[in-house]
C-alpha cells in the first residue's frame, strides 16, 4: 500500500452565498499522477488555492506528507513539499527567462561561493533544456508565448525540488505538439519521484498521463476512477453535458 502524500477532509468554501466547495475529501498517494476534473466553475482552482494556502477554507483540513497544513501560508506549504502553478501564469516584466529560473534555486547549506554558483547554473541549464526554453533564455519572461509561459511556470516551481506538484490547466492554449511533449515531461518529472495532481479539461491528455481521476461537480466530488472509466460514469457524463447521453460519447 502506497503512503498518502496529500489528503483533504471535508473542505468547505463559499464566496458570499455561493457555496463553491461542499465538503471535499480526497487523497493522493506518493508517486501517483491524479487528474482533477470538472466542468467550468466546479471549484477546481479554488481547491488548488486552498491546498496551496493561497485561499483560506471555511472548514475542513488539509494534510501534506503527514503535516496538517490547514491555514498555513503558501511559502510554509511549499517548504513542506507542495508547489503549484496557476491557470493564468503571470511573469515578471523586467526579468529574462534565465533570471526567473535563477531566482530562488534551493539553497544548499555548506556550499559556498563558486561551487554554489556552479551548481545553480547547472540546475538552471538542465531545466532550460528539459523544458525547451534554452533558445529563449535571454528573452523577457513576459514576452514568451502562452505555452512557453506554462512550461516556464512548471520549471520554476520544480527548482524547489517539490514532493507534490499541483498544476492548473497546464495545456490550456498549448499547441498539440507541445501538449504531447508536456505529457512526456510530466512523466519524466514523476519518474524522478514527484507526485502530480493536475487540473485539466483535455481528456486525451488525462488518459495519456493519469492513473486516476477525481471529478468535481458544483463543489462535490462525484467520481474517483481510472480515466477510461469516466465515459461509463453517468454522473460524470451528466455533469459535463447536463443530461444523460449515449454511452461513450463523453468528449469534454
Ligand atoms: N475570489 C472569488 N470571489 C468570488 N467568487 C469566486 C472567487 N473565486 C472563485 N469564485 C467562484 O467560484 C466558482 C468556482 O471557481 P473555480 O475558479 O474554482 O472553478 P474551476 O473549476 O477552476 O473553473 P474553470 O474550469 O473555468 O477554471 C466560480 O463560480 C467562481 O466564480
Ligand atoms: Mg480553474
Amino acid at each position: 500500500m502506497l503512503e498518502t502524500i496529500l489528503s483533504t477532509e471535508s473542505i468547505r468554501k463559499s464566496f458570499g452565498a455561493h457555496c463553491v466547495l461542499d465538503g471535499v475529501s480526497l487523497s493522493v498517494r506518493k508517486g501517483e499522477i491524479v487528474g482533477l476534473l470538472g466542468p467550468n466553475g466546479s471549484g477546481k482552482s479554488t481547491l488548488l488555492n486552498i491546498l496551496s494556502g493561497f485561499t483560506p477554507s471555511d472548514g475542513g483540513a488539509v494534510n501534506v506528507d503527514g503535516h496538517d497544513v490547514t491555514g498555513l501560508p503558501p511559502h510554509a506549504i511549499a517548504r513542506l513539499g507542495l508547489v503549484r502553478t496557476f491557470q493564468l501564469p503571470s511573469m515578471p516584466h523586467r526579468m529574462t527567462v534565465r533570471e526567473v529560473l535563477q531566482a530562488g534555486c534551493r539553497r544548499e547549506a555548506g556550499l559556498g561561493g563558486a561551487l554554489r554558483r556552479w551548481r545553480y547554473d547547472a540546475e538552471v541549464a538542465r531545466l532550460l533544456d528539459q523544458f525547451l526554453l534554452t533558445r529563449v533564455q535571454d528573452q523577457p519572461a513576459s514576452a514568451l508565448s502562452g505555452g512557453q509561459k506554462k512550461l516556464l511556470s512548471i520549471a520554476t516551481v520544480l527548482r524547489s525540488r517539490p514532493k507534490l506538484l499541483c498544476l492548473d490547466e497546464p495545456t490550456a492554449g498549448v499547441h498539440p505538439n507541445l501538449r504531447s511533449r508536456m505529457v512526456e515531461l510530466l512523466k519524466e518529472v514523476n519518474a524522478q519521484g514527484v507526485t502530480i495532481l493536475v487540473v485539466e479539461h483535455d481528456m486525451e491528455f488525462i488518459r495519456e498521463l493519469c492513473g486516476r481521476c477525481v471529478v468535481l461537480d458544483r463543489g462535490a466530488l462525484i467520481a474517483d476512477c481510472a480515466p477510461r472509466e469516466l465515459v461509463e460514469n453517468p454522473r460524470v457524463v451528466e455533469a459535463y453535458l447536463g443530461k444523460a447521453v449515449e454511452k461513450g460519447k463523453l468528449t469534454a
